[in-house]
């Protein structure tokens, strides 16, 4: 569905993607895993257009996704719910939720709404509350409800898990996997490399732009370098 094949992303002066390529098939959900730095939000932005490449391409499909703007890239299908959550404050959530189906019919929204909140009850208990008022995890809820109200076919998740409580990101993460069984690709990025991998089909390890490992997720998780490096031994 997705195929990235040697992408170079420069901010400046600075390096970013250093001719990185990877794959995502339809229905896998995929973890890009690195440190700080590595690159894995630059891929996201790239994949979804608020980047471009210098070099490389970005397929979906039959479309060239490096030619496109953000907007069509969001029409065919590809969303990207980004690091830190980013949704609109003074928005209540039902308003968050529906800014998410901007570029779609109104005919179809209805179920869409049903199932965000089957996935998030919390979010339909607080349908009214102003989205700035929602605690951490429940901010992060309501940008993956936002993202998912989209429908998306690629959902590009920028570390879902980053500044939740342990309960909460087993909850986050067994809904991610949750999306996924529903048909919904997913590309995950993580810092949180034990839990990324138990809901992975595969996965890549990004070191400072470039792509140093990638296999299934079963057999990163008891390579060496990935237990070193992100899995404390
Ligand atoms: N707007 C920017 N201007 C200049 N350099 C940037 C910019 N955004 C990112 N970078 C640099 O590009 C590199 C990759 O950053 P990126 O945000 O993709 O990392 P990341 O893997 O998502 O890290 P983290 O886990 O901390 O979110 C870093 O060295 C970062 O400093
Ligand atoms: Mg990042």
């Amino acid at each position: 569905m997705l195929r990235v094949e040697g992408l170079h992303v420069y901010y400046g002066a600075i390096h970013a993607l250093k001719g990185i390529s990877f794959s995502v098939a339809e229905g896998e959900l995929v973890t890009l895993l690195g440190a700080n730095g590595a690159g894995k939000t630059t891929a996201l932005k790239t994949i979804s257009g608020l980047l471009r490449p210098r070099a490389g391409t970005v397929a979906l499909e039959e479309h060239a996704l490096e030619e496109l703007g953000p907007h069509e890239i969001v029409r065919l299908g590809v969303v990207h719910v980004p690091e830190g959550r980013k949704i609109f404050p003074r928005f209540t959530v039902l308003e968050n939720l529906k800014a998410g189906a901007y570029a779609r019919r109104a005919s179809s929204i209805r179920e869409d709404f049903d199932f965000v909140f089957t996935l998030f009850p919390r979010l339909k208990e607080r349908a009214r509350q102003m989205g700035g008022t929602l605690s951490g995890g429940e901010q992060q809820m309501l940008a993956i409800g936002r993202g998912l109200m989209a429908k998306p076919k690629l959902l590009l998740l920028d570390e879902p898990s980053m500044g939740l409580a342990p309960l909460l990101v087993e909850q986050i993460f067994a809904t991610i996997r949750a999306i996924n069984q529903q048909g919904v690709t997913i590309l995950l990025v993580e810092q949180n490399a034990a839990m990324a991998l138990s809901i992975s089909e595969r996965g890549y390890v990004l070191e400072t732009g470039t792509v140093i490992l990638e296999g299934k997720a079963s057999d990163l998780v008891t390579s060496d370098r990935v237990r070193q490096a992100y899995l404390g031994g």
